[in-house]
Order: C-alpha cells, then structure tokens, then sequence
C-alpha cells in the first residue's frame, strides 16, 4: 500500500488531536484512501509535555525545518497559530513544493493574498477547512457544493468562545471569567483571549468566507468589529423577555450596492434555527440565489472536531496526489475589494439599556432626543422602583437608521439623569 508522509508543525491542542485521529482511525482512512497516512515529523518547541499519546521520539523535533526541508514529506500541517513563524513557514513548505494544511485564520484572514498566490504559483494545493467553524465543512461546501449558487448573504456564529460564554451566561448566570476559564480548560480559547471575546476571531473567519462567497479582498479593518464584553447577564434575561437570544454574529450581505460586512451581539428570534445553537456549536446560515437558505451546524471549535476538519484536508489532498495531483486546483484567488457599506447606513431594529435615575420625567426626555433622530418606539420595560435611584429602562426600537442611533445616545448619555453607557444591540429578525 502506498503511503504519504505528513509533517506536522505545532503539537498543542489541535495537533495532538491529529495525531490521535491518525493513531486511531488510520486502518479505516487507509481503507478509504487506498494509501496509508504516516506522520514523519512532529516540529513543537515543547517536547517535553504530556499529551496523552505515545509517539516514536525519533520523529520530535525542535525545528520547523527539519520538516519543511525533509524532502520525504509530502503534506505540512501547519498547527502553531498566529503570524510569524507560521506565515514563513507555510510559505517555505510551498517553495520546497510540499502541500500544506492549515487551520491558522489569523494568518489567512490577513495574509490569504500571498499564500494562496503562492500555492497557486507552485500549483499546490492548500486546505484550510479547519479555519472556519471547527469541525463543519463549510469552505468545502463554499468552494465545491454551493459553488453554482450567487451567494447572497452569510450569517454565522462561527466562534465557540463567545458562543459558550454567551450561552452559560445566559442559561446557567455564570460570572463572564469563570466560564472563559472553563473553555480555556477546554482548548477553545485562543492565546490571546481578546481575540475570541472582542470579536476578532470571528472578523477573522468572515474574512474569509467573504473572499469564498463573493470572490472578493476585504481588509480586516473594514469589517466592523464589536465583541460580547459589554453584554451583561441582564440584557440576557431582557433579551430572553421580549423573546430573543443574543449572539456573537457574523453578517456579510451583498447587493447591488456593495457588501454589508460585520460582526457583532444581535439579538435573534428564540425560535431561530441560529438562536438554538448553544455552548461550543457554531452554525452558518448561508443563502444562494439557485439553493435558498441553507445552514451548517457542528462544534466550532475544541481538539478533535477542529483536528477532524483537519485530517479530512490532508486526505483530500493525499487523494489528489495518488491521483498524480493533476485534477484542477480550486483557486482561491480573489478580486480587488466591493465596497464595504458604511455602519451609519444599516437600517434595523435596535435594543437599548439605559441606566438611568429613577426620577418622573425621565422617560420624556429620552423618547423626545429619540424622536428628533426619527427613532421610534415599539416597547419599553422597566424594571422595578427605586425612587431616586439607579435602574435599567430597555427600549425596543423601531426600524431606525445606525448613524441616528449613535448620535441619539451620543446625546442621551450626556444627560444628568443618565449613569452609565447605554448598551445598544442590533436585531435581526430577517434571516434570509
Ligand atoms: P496551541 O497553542 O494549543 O498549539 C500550538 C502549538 O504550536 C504549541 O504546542 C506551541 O508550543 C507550538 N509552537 C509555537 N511556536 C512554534 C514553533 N516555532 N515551532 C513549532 N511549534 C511551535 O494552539 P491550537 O492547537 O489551539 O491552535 C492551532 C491552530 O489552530 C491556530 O491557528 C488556531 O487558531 C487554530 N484553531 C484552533 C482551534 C481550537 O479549538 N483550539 C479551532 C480552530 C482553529 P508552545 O505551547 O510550547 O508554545
Ligand atoms: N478560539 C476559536 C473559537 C477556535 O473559540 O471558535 C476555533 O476557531
């Protein structure tokens, strides 16, 4: 039986899961392969840690390049995270003509450009499945299953974090911190939690569906960005009162005027297909033009799911490579960027929490600088009475233009009777 050699760089939590998928299902995928998958080389800095598998010491080393330059190896898994070394390493692998594996969408968020030029370049393959959603198959779903459709929009909780944050707070009361220590214990959580909670992880994916779905460059920075820390277990429970469940989204929208590209807590129906994916799950609402909606649902993130995406990526690819590796090549290539619509233009429905003195009057002069800014009222609650004090006022908005919220509670925040940020969350009731 034929075998193809795989070198693997970084052994954290997604390369020990590789591993363990290889150890253990390596009869079944031979099986189905026709050829056998053996990792050559494992390159980590740390050697030394228990990971919970047995392997040949031998094939451990401290230096990336005693894979990439290994010329037995045919496939480079890259599974370190972040930009450099990775970006270097993943460019070395292609020159010295090994196909790679990767599940970095940091680096191909910010750096697609040149590595799939690259690989185009050297025409071989690259696999990135694990990049987006964990163990779901989405960017294969983009790039082969739905690739005769227009892609209309994508609506995507696509980070497990902030989706287990969000549900345990929610459904158990759990303090923010507690739960982020659990998904780190997990192996959810990026090295940098920021990333994960602010949001950027998720701009990071959606940049990349983006170039998938509309063919299109779009630079982190014009995808607006806003994370779950300002979200409080009480705008949970008022969201869970008018019927909704707040989720960390990715939206990207395209029409004749350009693309709508952001990512931020919304409020969805309760009885959404997208409001029902709790804990580590991720989903992708996608809609085509030829196909209508269609979603995606799996873990997001976590060892095997996302190692599973992974060994499924170097299977393809090994697959390609008994074939001679002659079949076309899937480009990833995209165009020069649509244009990214400004926030100030979305029309929606908005949630606002006001922190406000409990006081007569005090109503009256927020609804009045709402209703200068066309802003109009479809609910409001509050919540107990504490003369003289502080307490919360929520109000559901009406269709309202962004740019008019903003400078409404620009206005509104500077009142006397107002003591804290009001928290505003978009909502989105039109899933298609
Ligand atoms: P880990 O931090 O667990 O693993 C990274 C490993 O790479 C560590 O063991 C690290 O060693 C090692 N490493 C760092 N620098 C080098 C180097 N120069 N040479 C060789 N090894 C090095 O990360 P994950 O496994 O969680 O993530 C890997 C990639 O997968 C990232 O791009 C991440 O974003 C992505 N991903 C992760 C998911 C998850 O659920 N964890 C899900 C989807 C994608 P040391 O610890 O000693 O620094
Ligand atoms: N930190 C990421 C998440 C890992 O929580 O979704 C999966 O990409």
């Amino acid at each position: 039986m034929k075998k193809i050699n795989i070198g693997l760089l970084g052994w954290g939590t997604v390369g020990t899961g590789v591993v363990k998928i290889l150890q253990s299902n390596s009869a079944l995928i031979a099986r189905r392969l026709g050829a056998s998958l053996f990792i050559k080389r494992i390159a980590d800095l740390d050697l030394e840690r228990d990971r919970g598998i047995k392997v040949d010491r031998k094939i451990l080393t401290r230096d990336a390049r005693d894979v990439i330059n290994d010329p037995g190896i045919d496939i480079v898994v890259e599974l370190i995270g972040g930009y450099e070394p990775a970006k270097t390493y993943v460019l070395e692998s292609l020159e010295a003509g090994k196909r790679v594996v990767t599940a970095n969408k940091a680096l191909l968020a910010r750096d697609g450009d040149t590595i799939f030029e690259a690989a185009q370049r050297a025409g071989l393959e690259i696999g990135f499945e694990a990049s987006v959603g964990g163990g779901i198959p989405i960017i294969r779903s983009l790039s082969e299953g739905f690739v005769g459709n227009r892609i209309q929009s994508i609506l995507g909780i696509i980070n497990g974090t902030a989706n287990y944050i969000l549900s345990r707070m929610s459904e158990e009361g759990e303090e923010f911190v507690t739960i982020l220590k659990g998904a780190q214990k997990k192996g959810y959580v990026e090295a940098d939690p920021t990333i994960d909670v602010e949001g950027i992880d998720t701009a990071h994916k959606l940049a990349i569906l983006i170039r998938l779905a509309f063919g299109t460059k779009i630079k982190l920075k014009a995808i607006y960005t806003e994370g779950i820390t300002r979200i409080t277990p009480l705008d949970l429970a008022f969201a869970n009162e008018f019927g909704y469940r707040v989720k960390l989204l990715a939206i990207a929208k395209r029409d004749k005027a350009g693309i709508e590209a952001r990512v931020h807590p919304t409020m969805l129906p309760q009885n959404s297909l997208l409001a029902g994916v709790r804990d580590v799950f991720n989903a992708i609402y996608v809609t085509g033009d030829a196909m209508g909606p269609m979603m995606l649902y799996g873990q997001g993130a976590g060892m095997m799911p996302t190692a599973s995406a992974v060994v499924g990526d170097v299977v393809e690819i090994a697959r390609s490579l008994l074939g001679g590796g002659a079949g076309s090549k899937p480009t990833y290539l995209a165009s020069k960027g649509l244009k990214v619509k400004d926030m100030e233009e979305l029309v929606g429905q908005y949630y606002l929490r006001f922190w406000v003195v409990d006081r007569p009057g005090v109503l009256a002069q927020i609804s009045a600088i709402l209703g200068k800014h066309q802003i109009s009222i479809a609910s409001v609650i509050q919540k107990g009475r504490r003369v003289g004090k502080a307490v919360p006022i929520v109000i559901m908005t009406h269709e309202a233009r962004e740019g008019e919220i903003r400078r409404a509670l620009e206005k509104i925040d500077r009142l006397q009777v107002v003591r804290d940020k009001t928290v505003f969350v978009r909502i989105e009731n039109r899933l298609n």
